[in-house]
């Protein structure tokens, strides 16, 4: 058993695993020996998916049709994973408006709220105390570079992926000393169908220069996982690094609470 597959199997989960990042990530996962489940509102793509993957590699593969907007989604995700031992969680699905914030409706903006934020910490929340009683797990919680500042005309999104970079970092500390690696991951523009619908001059089998593959941003996702709380593939590592303002913040909030519970 590889290293990877030691600490990260024998399951991970995947959610927007149909196409794009999500489906990038888990071919990359597979290549190295861990069951992959493709969780997506897309059933049928998520279906070709994983038989493309399990042809492959020879890893077994689960899609499961999952629409993350629901509030409920989780008992329904559980009940079609049963027992099965989730080692990696990979939060990638994600969605997002463009446009001036008040005329984009509420409603589009709540929903971005719940398959981003609200789904990723019900996954996380889930998936993390068995990985705690194991001693080992990873999660990956997608982002984007647009989490980095307030971004005018994607205000919402943005504000949904400073959120999950957020909580990553944190995670990344919190649990650590349980075995379990996290890692916010921020893409730059990445040729995917979302990024192909928001920017129809791009083509599929044509990506400019500037933007990425999504087989090499994710092998950036991999290259930092287990190593940094955080990265993006647009920035050389070292500017990108935040492990120490994370460390300082921890050290900061426990000597605050000591001095207030004296
Ligand atoms: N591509 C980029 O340039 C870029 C840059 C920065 C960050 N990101 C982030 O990277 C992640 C993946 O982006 P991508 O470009 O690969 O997206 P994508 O090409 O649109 O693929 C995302 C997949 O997730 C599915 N999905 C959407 N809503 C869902 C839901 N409620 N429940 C379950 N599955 C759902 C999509 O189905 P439908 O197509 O039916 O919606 C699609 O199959 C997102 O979190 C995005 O914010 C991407």
């Amino acid at each position: 058993m590889s290293n990877f597959s030691e600490q990260y199997g024998p399951w991970a989960l995947v959610t927007g695993a149909a196409e794009g990042l999500g489906a990038a990530f888990a071919m990359h996962i597979a290549q190295q020996g861990v069951h992959v489940v493709l969780a997506d509102v897309q059933s049928d793509k998520a279906q070709s998916q994983a038989t493309l993957i399990a042809d492959k590699t020879g890893v077994k593969t689960l899609a499961v049709e999952t629409d993350l907007a629901s509030a409920d989604f989780m008992a329904s995700l559980t009940l079609q994973l049963k027992d099965l031992e989730i080692g990696l969680l990979v939060c990638c699905a994600g969605i997002g408006a463009t446009g001036s914030f008040v005329d984009t409706p509420l409603a589009i903006m709540q929903k971005a709220i719940q398959v981003n934020c609200m789904a990723t910490i019900s996954l996380a929340h889930h998936y993390t105390p068995p990985m705690i009683k194991r001693a080992k797990g990873g999660i990956i919680i997608v982002a984007s570079t647009s989490a980095y500042a307030g971004a005018p005309y994607i205000a919402n999104y943005a504000a949904t992926k400073a959120y999950d970079l957020s909580l990553a970092e944190a995670l990344w500390y919190e649990l650590a000393p349980s075995g379990i690696d996290v890692l916010g991951f921020s893409p730059h523009g990445t040729n995917t169908p979302g990024f192909r619908r928001g920017m129809p001059s791009v083509k599929e089998g044509d990506t400019p220069v500037g933007v990425m593959l999504p087989e090499a941003a994710v092998a950036v996702a991999f290259k930092a996982l287990g190593r940094l709380p955080s990265t993006r593939p647009d920035l050389p590592e070292n500017m990108s690094v935040t492990r120490q303002k994370i460390i300082q913040a921890a050290g900061d909030f426990t000597r605050n609470l000591a001095t207030y519970q004296e």
